[in-house]
């Protein structure tokens, strides 16, 4: 499972084919621990999977390609305008073709140039076309890691989704000693089986959330004002469904708890069909009870009607007045719970983003929210989506990115940060 990097796999043996038919790319830069590299290539393939190699100019420095060649069975690419290689398997086939990159080491350079999006070579170029989850194994000198720029870089990678391990203490190849050491085998080897274990290709997520219970509410709610009529709002459920299903493959044990919407359970979770904001407060309280995590994506209606009428009433010709109640709120409730789960909200806000966030924070008692701007053509029943999330003392820009991508880098967020408030 990951926590800020650290990692513990319980994956140390040496089993055999855990990787089998699993395609692995790795791209190698410019470092002496550039010659570990090369070991990794066999614990891979030892295990089944298909590697191929990408290697930057300075990796050459360090490790000629005819070791990584042999060892992997692959011709080793580290140009992006060889024509030859480009015929036979173009740069963005390559990118496709990934299940997971992993790049090891990953010096101080490579991890800046990722961070900034920089696609100046090959190895570059391919992180950025692929949509494969990324692990990243930094080695370098311990001043260099520790570097407030490094230390930036890392933290961005991380916000979008990257899995960056912590490299190793010890005696270093420049003499000194300190953190900067590529972390041993075993340890990238469980990190790679953990990317891949809960899905597959680009819908792998590490199994950041494995062992958590996690309460997700979402959908609008419907307030009935007789039989047939009611109100309700234009939420479609399907950011939540994403978080759901998100968690669900981050190895987490989800209850999804869904006003009326036309969307599909998610395959593992238990959903709870609920209409109302009041059967919304009375399941989701009891399915928080005991859970580590609780996303309120529901968009619960505010008031409901103080009375609800029998069958139909005729229309009145001379109008209606609706006399309205607050409802509950339900993810305020479920923060004042005692123990009570690490909590996210959402905020559909149309106007000062930031200051409507931070002030429902307080106000609910959250921990986290992650607020979106609406309007006709954003937000709400779109494909796309965009979040700013709020924590106290910090905050991370998401997307615009599909609902379920968006889903799968709030979920890698909000582990982190759930890592780090027990590890506080
Ligand atoms: O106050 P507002 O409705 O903007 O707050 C949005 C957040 O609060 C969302 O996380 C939503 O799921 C939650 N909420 C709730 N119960 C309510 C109203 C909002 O859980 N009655």
């Amino acid at each position: 499972m990951y926590g800020d990097g650290r990692v513990t796999t319980g994956e140390e043996g040496s089993g055999r084919g855990r990787l089998v038919g699993r395609r692995v790319l790795l791209v190698v830069s410019g470092g002496i621990a550039a010659y570990k590299a090369a070991e990794l290539v066999r614990r891979f393939r030892g295990e089944g999977a298909e590697v191929r190699v990408v290697a930057t100019a300075g990796a050459l420095r360090f490790v000629g390609a005819a070791t990584f060649q042999a060892l992997s069975g692959n011709r080793v690419r580290h140009d992006l305008w060889d024509e030859e290689a480009e015929a036979a398997m173009g740069h963005i086939e390559l990118a496709r073709w990934a299940e997971v990159v992993v790049a090891a080491p990953a010096s101080a350079h490579l991890l800046a140039r990722l961070a900034h999006g920089l696609a100046d070579d090959l190895p570059t170029t391919l992180v950025l076309a692929t949509e494969a989850p990324l692990l990243l194994v930094p080695a370098m000198n311990r001043v260099m890691w520790a570097h407030p720029a490094t230390r930036a870089n890392v933290a961005l990678l991380r916000a979008r989704g990257a899995v960056v391990l912590e490299p190793e203490e010890g005696e270093q190849a420049c003499g000194e000693s300190g953190p900067g050491r590529l972390p041993e085998t075993p340890i990238v080897v469980g990190a790679v089986l953990s990317l891949l274990r809960p899905g597959s290709g680009k819908d792998a997520l590490p199994a950041v959330l494995a062992g958590r219970r996690v309460v997700v509410t979402a959908g609008p709610t419907r307030e009935p004002l007789d039989a047939v009529r009611y109100i309700g709002n234009r939420s479609s459920g399907r950011m939540g469904y994403a978080v759901a299903r998100a968690a669900r493959r981050a190895g987490a044990e989800v209850v999804l708890v869904s006003g009326p919407v036309a969307l599909d359970s998610p395959a593992g979770v238990r959903a709870i069909r609920v209409e109302t904001a009041l059967e919304m407060r009375e399941a989701a309280l009891a399915a928080a009870r005991g859970a580590d995590l609780f996303v309120a994506v529901a968009a619960v209606a505010d008031y409901r009607p103080a009375r609800r009428e029998t069958g139909k009433p005729a229309k009145d010709p001379k109008g209606a007045l609706l006399a309205l109640v607050p409802n509950p709120d339900v993810v305020a409730e479920v923060a004042r719970l005692d123990p009570r789960p690490f909590v996210v909200g959402f905020a559909a806000e149309t106007g000062d983003l930031e200051e409507h966030c931070r002030s429902k924070l307080e106000r609910k008692g959250l921990d986290m929210i992650a607020g979106n701007l609406v309007g006709p053509d954003r937000g709400f029943d779109t494909e796309e989506n965009a979040l700013h999330v709020f924590w106290r003392g910090g905050e991370a820009r998401l997307g615009p990115a599909p609902k379920d991508e968006l889903a799968r880098r709030l979920v890698a967020l909000v582990a982190r940060r759930l890592a780090g408030e027990e590890g506080s």
